[in-house]
């Protein structure tokens, strides 16, 4: 069993660029071991797994769904362009590349209940070709260099131990000229919705997360997570040590959340 070594309140908190540090990580607002993380945050998502759709749209009112259209709409979906989407969950950004003219996906992620989910939702939908479901971590990619055209990955770097690594895999697996596209929650950056954000984040969620999903701590977490999350540009810059190109980003929703977008050349 995994336990935190030490709890901080919103208010102690700071964030640091760097994700680990001598051997300790963040899991949400607790420092804990960075060999535990992945198996914590595996827990969160088992947890999750079963209401995560219903929980997306009730918590975000179903704005979840533009910002990941507009992520579809930077990938340009097309015949013959394959996909990685790591985190994919699910299933809601492989579903939405189909649906836009991609056929074939690969769903990555480090959690079985959350691939399930997305591969019964793809049965409900008659998605039998064009997509494959597969189990493991961001951090090492079964896959040979040069392998993809693009790389998505949304709403799931901040769960990352080690982000450097990720994004250093993402470059690796990428063919010359592949896209890097990453849709995460970032910093509000709209002057008095920080402070409505805030109370949303921390009284509400967990709440909703009780209500809905009889899941207080997962919700505690995700807006612990989100506030750990290096805010756009020291991201940016992140992106840029990996080596990865063009590195730009767009602010969604007034910074709520934001998609980076970069190329390996
Ligand atoms: C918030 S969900 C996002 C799911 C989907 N991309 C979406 O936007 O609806 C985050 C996903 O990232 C996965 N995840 C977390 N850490 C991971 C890691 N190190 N490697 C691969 N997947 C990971 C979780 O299991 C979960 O399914």
């Amino acid at each position: 069993m995994v336990q935190p070594m030490s709890a901080k309140t919103p208010e102690s908190e700071t964030v640091e660029p760097s994700e680990t540090n001598g051997g300790t990580t963040h899991f949400g607002y607790q420092t804990v071991r960075e060999e535990d993380k992945a198996d914590m945050v595996r827990g969160v998502f088992d947890n999750v797994a079963s209401k995560y759709d219903l929980m997306n749209d009730a918590m975000s009112l179903g704005i979840h769904r533009l910002w990941k259209n507009r992520l579809i709409e930077k990938l340009r979906p097309h015949p013959g362009q394959k996909l990685l989407d790591v985190g994919g969950g699910t299933g809601d950004i492989a579903f939405k590349y189909l649906d836009a003219g991609g056929d074939d996906v690969t769903v990555f992620d480090i959690n079985d209940e959350m691939l399930a989910v997305g591969h019964d939702r793809a049965i409900d939908r008659g998605l039998l070709s064009g997509i494959r479901w597969m189990q493991g971590n961001a951090e090492e990619l079964p896959f040979e260099d040069a392998t993809f055209d693009a790389y998505t990955i949304a709403f799931c770097i901040r769960n990352v131990t080690h982000i450097d690594k990720a994004l250093s895999e993402a470059k690796r697996v990428l063919k010359p000229g592949g896209h890097f596209l990453c849709l995460e929650f970032s910093k509000v950056v709209l002057p008095g919705l920080d402070k409505v954000y805030d109370t949303y984040s921390f009284s509400i969620l967990p709440k909703m997360g009780e209500l809905i999903a009889d899941d207080r701590e997962s919700y505690q977490y995700l807006a612990e997570s989100i506030r750990r999350f290096p805010d756009q540009d020291t991201f940016k810059g992140m992106i840029q040590d990996a080596s990865l190109d063009v590195v730009s980003y767009e602010n969604l929703t007034g910074g709520i959340s934001c998609i980076h977008s970069a190329w390996r050349t």
